[in-house]
């Protein structure tokens, strides 16, 4: 009896870290950030192999209803991005198809019949297999939008199910552990009835990645927060739906399991040029901020390109929002920081979440030089809050 008593605290204490370790860090990789200025330039060999329990390559192509690569050296890099596994005995990495800029039309070809899906399904195991990746992410942007027609919703659902039994049999068949299905999905109202048939998609989907961002940008005329917790109190119309609250917790509402649900982390902003003296959550803008340095786009910063901009800027919390802005001269920007990726860590957990998805890797301060807070701070301040658990680890 006197022995009893540790165990059970021992037993409950394992139960614990097995509840605590439970959450899921998935988090992107672009093929495009090797073309970077010099100093910015991203690689595998950059990723932290022990801060993400899944890793996905953004993007493979499609031709002729197949999956194949996209960049001249993909295969090259999915050899060395697949190397990270061997780091880390429990990472899972997947290769995603798709994005905005990739558009709808091809994905709408390959749905419209029985023998195209399987076309695509059979090439999609033969690709993952051969380059040793452990699963599909399906990143279309967005069924049932964007010139794809709306019977494409119950064919996203029968896609998702054709990928699944045929993951399955091929498992059975191999005696390999079956490949993953996922799917990075729309996070505005709008896009989210156009597109899924949420319960049925959500029962075959082994993680529904929500893109909680991008709900604020340039193309709108006064300022707007990238990816807020919560509406703010001047939201009017169709963007009371905008903010990473609501929209998680609408596709659990309809059905989606919560642990399958990835809650979107960005780790950039989204920036203005504002037009007036006023510099509020929705003051008037003439169009974009200027490019960063090295991400070159307008109206776009990556967390080591605002380090900078905030040490000489002022920063204000919305507080609605919970979420940070700063500004500079005429210059605006929403993003997230640690503090706010806390926050939306405890909302998470508070929701009984699966975990965080982190688009991207790249555009966090993966080397620790420009914002004095170590490597990776916006992603590892993931990991620490989520628990996640780095056994599997050998560095
Ligand atoms: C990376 O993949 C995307 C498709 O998502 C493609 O548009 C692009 O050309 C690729 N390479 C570069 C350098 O952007
Ligand atoms: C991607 O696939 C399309 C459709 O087959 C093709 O036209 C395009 O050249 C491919 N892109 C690359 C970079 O291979």
């Amino acid at each position: 009896m006197r022995k009893a008593f540790p165990l059970t605290v021992s037993l409950i204490f394992l139960l614990h870290i097995s509840l605590a370790s439970s959450c899921q860090l998935v988090c992107y990789y672009t093929n495009w950030s090797q073309y970077r200025p010099e100093g910015s330039k991203f690689f595998p060999e950059n990723v932290d192999p022990c801060l993400c329990t899944h890793l996905i390559y953004a993007f493979a192509n499609m031709t002729n209803h197949e999956l194949t690569t996209y960049e001249w050296n993909d295969v090259a890099m999915y050899e060395r991005f697949n190397n990270l596994k061997n780091r880390n005995n429990n990472l899972k990495t997947i290769l995603a198809l798709g994005s905005w800029s990739f558009g709808t039309r091809r994905f709408t070809d390959m749905v419209a019949t029985a023998q195209t899906r399987r076309t695509f399904v059979n090439s999609a195991i033969g690709f993952l297999r051969q380059h040793r990746f452990d699963g599909l992410d399906l990143d279309w942007e967005y069924p049932g939008s964007r010139d794809s027609p709306p019977e494409d919703k119950h064919r996203f659902t029968l896609l998702i199910k054709d990928l699944k039994e045929g993951f399955e049999q091929e498992a059975e068949s191999s005696g390999q552990n079956r490949l993953l299905v996922i799917a990075a999905v729309a996070a505005g109202k709008p896009s989210i009835d156009a597109g899924y048939e949420i319960a049925e998609v959500s029962q075959y989907l082994d993680m529904i990645c929500v893109m909680t961002y991008d709900f604020h940008g340039t193309w709108e005329t006064v300022t707007g927060h990238n990816s807020p917790l919560y509406r703010s109190s001047i939201d009017r119309g169709v963007v009371i739906y905008f903010n990473v609250d609501f929209a998680v917790k609408y596709w659990r509402d309809n059905g989606a399991p919560a642990e399958k649900l990835m809650v979107g982390f960005p780790t950039y902003g989204r920036g203005f040029t504002l037009s007036t003296s006023e510099t509020r959550l929705g003051a008037p803008v003439s169009g974009s901020a200027q490019a960063g340095p090295y991400t070159r786009a307008p109206g776009f910063l990556s967390y080591f390109e605002l380090c900078p901009f905030l040490r000489t800027a002022t920063t204000v919390i919305i507080q609605d929002q919970q979420a940070p802005y700063a500004f500079s001269d005429n210059q605006w920007f929403g993003y997230d920081n640690q503090q706010s990726f806390i926050t939306k860590v405890q909302w998470l957990k508070d929701n009984s979440f699966g975990g965080a998805m982190v688009w991207t890797l790249d555009l966090d301060d993966y080397s620790g030089s420009h914002c004095g807070q170590g490597a990776y701070p916006l992603i590892s301040t993931l990991k620490i809050h989520l628990n996640i658990n780095d056994s599997g680890c050998s560095t």
